[in-house]
């Protein structure tokens, strides 16, 4: 266990260019999609986090190999369905609900059963979301009824394809299926709840036979399978979700201003820049462009002192379902009472994150009234922090560390701030470009 941190005082005014890591969700589809390429695919920029070494090393087990060079990473992949299936195969998802969920979807046609296993947060998580729409395909769990990890998949070749609705806006169910759907004959049909749209980008930038009808509330998407596609390289943008923490402690941070260089923008994924607009946060998109259908840019961010509480309208609750934390954090500066709702699913991710962040809130000074799926959070423009406040290992949950990171930065008083490590999950320079732009942790 790695020491805690401790944060003794708020940071001083700054003005920067910052480098964040590599898109999360992108390095991880580029990994699963490259092992299904042909050829030799390569990825510059990709992330090198525990979540990514997860989807390697569980790939690595099933025959396909990774290697690291200095710029790159390259896998060589043999085509669709080209795993080595073996028996008594155990892969080691570790933290990540999207390198368990999209891999099961690969597995699909393994005649022996593979053990997925996760660490304790993951085996925690909601699998049946996945599960359900699998079988429908045809593949079979065990043990029967089990939702949770670990759990073992066996597949076969009489797999058909499906027709599915899926309504909790979950890009990893959405994914998960159309992964599936790569290796079955025939069409599949989905009809999905908004939510981020990499895999569909990377599915057309590769060729696959797709189409998609987007409407106001819903996507269509209909995916034909076993249709080979080449290898191919990429490059990955930094990560907004990363880059928000950043985009937060500009905004709450006296005259203070920050540049983040090439950030993935895509549209599904910027509620957070919606949401903090809409409090009045300064932040400006420039040099947007675009890279193999995705959206980058350089994001600039300068100090509000006029934050205004927000009535979050749901429908950015999906692209901003990662972000909440922290944009819970300018709830706590607003003026006013911010409300958001329908949020159940913030407690299925790697924490129960609603009730920690409202328990974190709390724990500042600042109101709350939480339901099973909102949280009502009574804004202080003037908080000052009156006790110390030690900040537990939650499940681990990076974010809720970083979270906590620069709450502590932005308000003040004396933080004690458990499992510094838990940034190698998603983000693992976060507190060097913390110290870079002047945040002193001891
Ligand atoms: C992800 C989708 C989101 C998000 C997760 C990454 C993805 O999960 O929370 O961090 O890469 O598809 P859900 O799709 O389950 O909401």
């Amino acid at each position: 266990m790695v020491k805690p941190i401790l944060i003794k005082e708020k940071i001083k005014p700054f003005n920067k260019k910052i480098f964040v890591n590599g898109d999360k969700s992108l390095s991880i589809r580029w990994a699963l999609m490259a092992s299904q390429a042909i050829g030799k695919s390569r990825a510059y920029n990709i992330l090198k986090s525990e979540d990514v070494k997860s989807a390697l090393k569980c790939l690595n087990t099933l025959g396909i190999k990774s290697v690291f060079k200095k710029d790159y990473c390259e896998i060589n992949g043999d085509g669709i369905n080209s795993f080595k299936f073996k028996k008594n195969l155990v892969l080691n998802a570790g933290n990540s609900g999207t390198v368990g969920r999209l891999l099961l979807a690969l597995l699909i046609r393994s005649p022996y059963k593979i053990k997925l296993i996760g660490d304790k947060s993951l085996s925690k998580r909601d699998f049946s979301r996945v599960i359900t729409p699998l079988k429908y395909f045809g593949a079979k769990f065990y043990p029967n009824n089990k939702t949770t990890l670990p759990i073992y998949i066996q597949g076969t070749d009489s797999l058909k394809p499906i027709d599915y609705y899926e309504k909790k806006g979950s890009a990893q169910v959405k994914s998960c299926v159309m992964l599936a759907a790569l290796n079955i004959s025939g069409e599949t049909k989905i009809i999905a709840k908004k939510s981020r749209d990499h895999t569909e980008i990377l599915f057309k930038h590769l060729k696959i036979p797709l189409k998609v009808k987007k409407t106001k509330n819903l996507d269509y998407i209909k995916v034909k399978g076993l249709k080979n596609f080449k290898s191919f390289n990429y490059n990955i943008p930094s990560d907004i979700s990363s880059s928000s923490f950043f985009i937060v402690l500009t905004t709450l941070a006296q005259k203070s201003s920050l540049v983040i260089k090439n950030v993935n923008i895509n549209p599904s994924r910027i509620g957070v820049i919606s949401i903090l607009k809409m409090m009045n946060a300064k932040i400006k998109l420039k040099k947007i462009k675009n890279y193999k259908g995705e959206k980058i840019a350089d994001i600039y961010v300068k100090s509000s002192n006029s934050l205004k509480s927000i009535n979050c309208p749901i429908k950015f609750n999906s692209s901003a379902i990662d972000e909440f934390l922290i944009i819970f954090l300018v709830a706590a500066k607003a003026k006013g009472v911010s409300y958001f709702k329908n949020l159940s699913e913030l407690d299925q991710k790697e924490s129960p994150r609603l009730k920690l962040g409202s328990k974190i809130l709390n724990m500042m000074g600042i109101k709350t009234i939480l339901t099973k799926h909102s949280i009502k959070i009574f804004g202080n423009p003037n908080l000052q922090i009156k006790k110390n406040i030690e900040i537990k290992d939650y499940l681990l949950d990076h974010r809720v560390f970083m979270m906590s990171t620069i709450a502590a930065l932005s308000f003040g008083n004396i933080w004690k701030i458990n499992n510094p490590e838990s940034i190698n999950t998603s983000f693992p320079s976060f507190l060097k470009i913390i110290k870079k732009i002047g945040g002193k942790i001891k």
